[in-house]
């Protein structure tokens, strides 16, 4: 699915849209939660976008760079995101206070299929900030419950205070209409309850799959994707199910700069989100 990149500023693509921080604080030591909202209300309400898809956040005198979006479509009106602090632009997000002003353009990208996924299982596998585009897409299962059939979480991070939305995802636990496995490598507090190992080591735990009818959305860091989709190959899942968010360094995000080109793909346009059917020949992007 091709993402619609006609919400903010299709005719002038690269004027950013100013966006007010509503609420902001620290999720892991270098991780920060921010909640936006486009100060045109108007926009704001109007912003349409997809799961997976990302917007270019900017700061004024700083650059822009993308991201992720966190939130789900099914609650309009504010965004969020999820941001390492990684060089310049994050650094100067990182300083920004509720009420400041950053620029937002988008949504790009082609975002998760998930009309394709209507009556369909979906086995959601996160590993550390993989979380930002799969939380998007996981509480738009959860608010549209009754489209999907079985939704399972599988979530790995390294300690416990480096899972990100830890809270919320213990919360989750209590559904019944969503099977949650949490996991840590190691567990330097004492205080974890869940799984302890790798992310992989929750598939043991999952009920029975039913592969044909299963989409797998998978987003962590690089090492995960070859143990991870080891797993969902051997569960027979097809491999146009398997669905991976991957990430390129990208300047312009709608296919006009170049940066984020892999031979003849533009992965701001027919990406983020690819099937391992068609990266499995592709050996830079997996
Ligand atoms: C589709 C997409 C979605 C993303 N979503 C998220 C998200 O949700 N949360 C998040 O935290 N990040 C996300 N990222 C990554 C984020 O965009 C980058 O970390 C971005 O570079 C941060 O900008 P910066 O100016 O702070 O860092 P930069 O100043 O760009 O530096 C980041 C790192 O890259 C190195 N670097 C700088 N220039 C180059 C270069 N030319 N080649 C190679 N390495 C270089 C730096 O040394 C540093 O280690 C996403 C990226 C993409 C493409
Ligand atoms: S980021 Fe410019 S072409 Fe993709």
């Amino acid at each position: 699915m091709k993402g619609e990149n006609k919400n903010l500023t299709q005719a002038t693509p690269f004027l950013p849209e100013p966006a007010r921080i509503v609420r902001t604080y620290y999720l892991t030591e270098d991780i920060k939660f921010f909640q936006v909202r486009i100060v045109d209300m108007k926009k704001a309400l109007s912003f349409n976008y997809c799961p997976g898809q990302f917007a270019m956040i900017s700061v004024l005198g700083a650059g822009e760079a993308p991201f992720s979006i966190s939130s789900t479509p099914s609650r309009p009106g504010l965004l969020e995101f999820c941001i390492r602090k990684a060089g310049t632009v994050t650094n100067a997000l990182f300083r920004m206070k509720e009420n400041n002003l950053i620029g937002l353009r988008g949504p790009y990208g082609n975002g998760f299929p998930v009309e394709r996924m209507i009556n369909k299982d979906v086995l959601i596998i996160v590993g550390g900030l993989g979380v930002a585009p799969l939380r998007s897409v996981l509480l738009y299962c959860l608010d549209n419950r009754d489209q999907f059939r079985r939704v399972s979480l599988l979530h790995g991070a390294k300690k416990p205070t480096e899972m990100i939305f830890r809270e919320e995802f213990f919360a989750l636990k209590q559904r019944e209409d969503l099977e949650c496995h949490l996991s840590v490598d190691e567990d330097d507090t004492g205080t974890w309850t869940d799984k302890i190992g790798v992310v992989t080591t929750l598939f043991s735990l999952l009920k029975e799959i039913d592969p044909s009818n299963t989409y797998a959305l998978v987003c962590g860091p690089p090492i995960m994707y070859k143990f991870v989709i080891k797993e969902l190959v051997n569960l027979t899942i097809p491999k146009d199910q398997i669905l991976m968010t991957l990430e390129r360094r990208m300047k312009c995000g709608v296919g006009k700069c170049g940066h984020c080109a892999i031979d003849y793909i533009y992965t701001c346009l027919d990406g983020p989100v690819f099937t391992y059917w068609d990266v499995i020949h592709m050996r830079e992007l997996i």
